[in-house]
């Protein structure tokens, strides 16, 4: 069966010292965490070598980036292969600010998630719409697409490697939640179009997160929809004790 999982994205924030009193406090805490609930830490890049003689072993450390190259002068970026090599298991990919602000398309995702899965990197493909396309009645056709663009290549082997996570565009960072009702409709529509493509015990098998505006207060009604298995928390996951108790309520 699919596991639970809270991931925390911590995104371009914390100074290191601030990123080792964060990851120095979850360590602390760990003792709360459910051992049925994985948790994932997703810091800067910069930061994940440092962090794992911080964090528990059961704790996972992710990128939130890779390049989709497999190595050679693309300046800045940080490839799969490197990540591995460095005991890295996870790494976010497609995340709606890279489409947004760097220009990921559904094929350079395809392709960085080609690479994670041929390095053994576990990927958390995020998919999600924006407000307008959601006005637009355009929710499920915008979502389909940028799973079936990324994911479909793969056998069903690899699809079950993956974790997905829902992320409405509208409702990072903004404080504004999907609904339980919008995240279940979604997450089970989801589970579906998998279960098209592949087979109903692939779908059941795969991690649906929801992502966007999750907190403390609200983790526990959202994660106790049917088809939602867990969150990839962005703001709430830089204070130990909020991202602890959405973790608990994961179980
Ligand atoms: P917030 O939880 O800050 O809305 O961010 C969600 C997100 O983008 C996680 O990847």
């Amino acid at each position: 069966m699919r596991r639970k999982i809270v991931a925390g994205n911590w995104k371009m924030n914390k100074s290191w010292p601030e990123a080792q009193e964060l990851a120095s406090a979850l360590a602390n805490q760990g003792n709360q965490f459910p051992t049925e609930v994985q948790v994932i830490v997703c810091p800067s890049s910069l930061y994940i070598h440092g962090l794992r003689g911080i964090l528990p072993s059961s704790i996972a450390l992710s990128a939130q980036n890779c390049s989709q190259h497999d190595l050679g002068a693309y300046t800045g970026e940080i490839s799969a292969a490197m990540l591995a090599s460095m005991g890295v298991t996870h790494c976010i990919i497609g995340h709606s600010e890279r489409r947004q602000y760097y220009g990921e398309t559904n094929e350079i995702i395809r392709e960085q998630l080609d690479a994670c899965l041929k390095n053994n990197i576990t990927p958390l493909f995020c998919c999600g719409e924006t407000l307008a396309e959601r006005d637009a009645g355009n929710h499920f056709s915008t979502v389909s697409s940028q799973i079936q663009q990324a994911l479909f290549q793969l056998s069903a082997e690899q699809i079950i490697g993956v974790v997905i996570a829902y992320e409405p565009v509208w409702a990072i960072g903004t404080g504004v939640t999907a609904s339980n009702a919008q995240a279940e409709e979604m997450h089970a529509f989801i589970r579906s179009f998998v279960a098209n493509q592949f087979n109903q015990s692939v779908a059941d098998s795969i991690s649906i997160l929801y992502g966007g505006s999750v907190n403390a207060a609200n983790a526990a009604e959202l994660f106790a929809c049917p088809n939602v298995d867990g969150g990839l928390v962005g703001g709430a996951s830089l204070k130990a004790a909020d991202f602890t108790t959405i973790i608990q309520a994961a179980q």
